[in-house]
């Protein structure tokens, strides 16, 4: 079958530093998927070059069969990739609901088509319900700013969600929760793969990884050392050599990341 996203030997250079080297894994639909690795491993680099903020040095990255990779950012949204980044990008000024909003222009088309009242309203309408199936209804038109940190983490993910991906990448979505908050937006994302949606999720938090996604990919370095599942991911000898520099095959607790 073929795979949802795959890349085959993608590099990626920024002038002489090689960033990404040789990178190959298959991104199945329907999976939960993790990438993770140590800081710098080159995570937040691959999300860049899926969603097309970044071109390939070299190798193919293709969605569903399809070579993506000359496809400019913007048109890959509407073929079913969207992402929330590592900081949060909502606009802080307007209300949670206008943050969603943003993200139904991909599919809008253009900007004049959401504001005609007509389509207005359908949009608003999509976009509300969506809020209030992921439990987020008691907000909507509240300024963002004004919300707690966990639940900008949230919005951020609705907004992305708007846009009706098969693939949503999420950029360490559990940074800076607590563990409350942090078990609530898991609860969250195992609803929205529930409904078909495909995760590929960058994390340092392992518990929420291992709880979360069945499979991890582990990038060292700019190069892949692990793809299997995420059971077994804690006790691979290449993994617990990245991430303390020495080998502690066995360590049951090491909290990798
Ligand atoms: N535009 C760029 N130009 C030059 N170097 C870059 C660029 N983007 C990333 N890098 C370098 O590539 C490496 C990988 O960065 P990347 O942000 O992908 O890591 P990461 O795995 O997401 O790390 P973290 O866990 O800290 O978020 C780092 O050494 C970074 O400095
Ligand atoms: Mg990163």
């Amino acid at each position: 079958m073929t795979a949802l996203m795959s890349l085959t030997n993608v590099s990626k250079n920024f002038g002489g530093l090689a960033v990404i080297t040789d990178v190959s894994f298959d991104v199945p639909a329907g999976a939960r998927m993790a990438l993770i690795g140590p800081n710098g491993a080159g995570k937040t680099t691959i999300f860049n070059l899926i969603s097309g903020v970044y071109q390939p040095s070299a190798g193919e990255i293709r969605l569903e069969g399809q070579e993506i990779s000359a496809i400019p950012s913007r048109e890959r949204i509407g073929l079913g990739i969207a992402r929330s980044f590592q900081n949060i990008r909502l606009m802080p000024h307007l209300s949670v609901l206008e943050n969603v909003m943003l993200g139904q222009q991909a599919r809008a088309g253009n900007l004049g088509n959401m504001l005609s009242p007509l389509r207005r309203s359908r949009w608003r309408r999509e976009a509300e319900e969506l809020l209030e199936q992921m439990g987020l209804d008691t907000y909507p038109g509240e300024v963002v700013a004004t919300l707690p940190y966990g639940i900008r983490k949230k919005i951020e993910v609705v907004r992305a969600l708007v846009a009706k991906p098969k693939l949503l990448m999420l950029d360490e979505p559990a940074a800076g929760l607590n563990n409350t908050e942090t078990a609530n937006l898991k609860d969250f994302l195992m609803q929205i793969a529930a409904t078909g949606v495909t995760l590929l999720v960058v994390e340092h938090d392992m518990s929420l990884v291992r709880s979360l996604c069945d499979h991890a990919v582990v990038l060292n370095f700019g190069e892949k050392i692990y793809d299997g599942p995420t059971a077994e991911v804690q006790k691979d000898p290449d993994v617990l050599e990245a991430y303390l520099g020495t080998r502690h095959a066995g360590k049951e607790t090491t909290d990798v990341a």
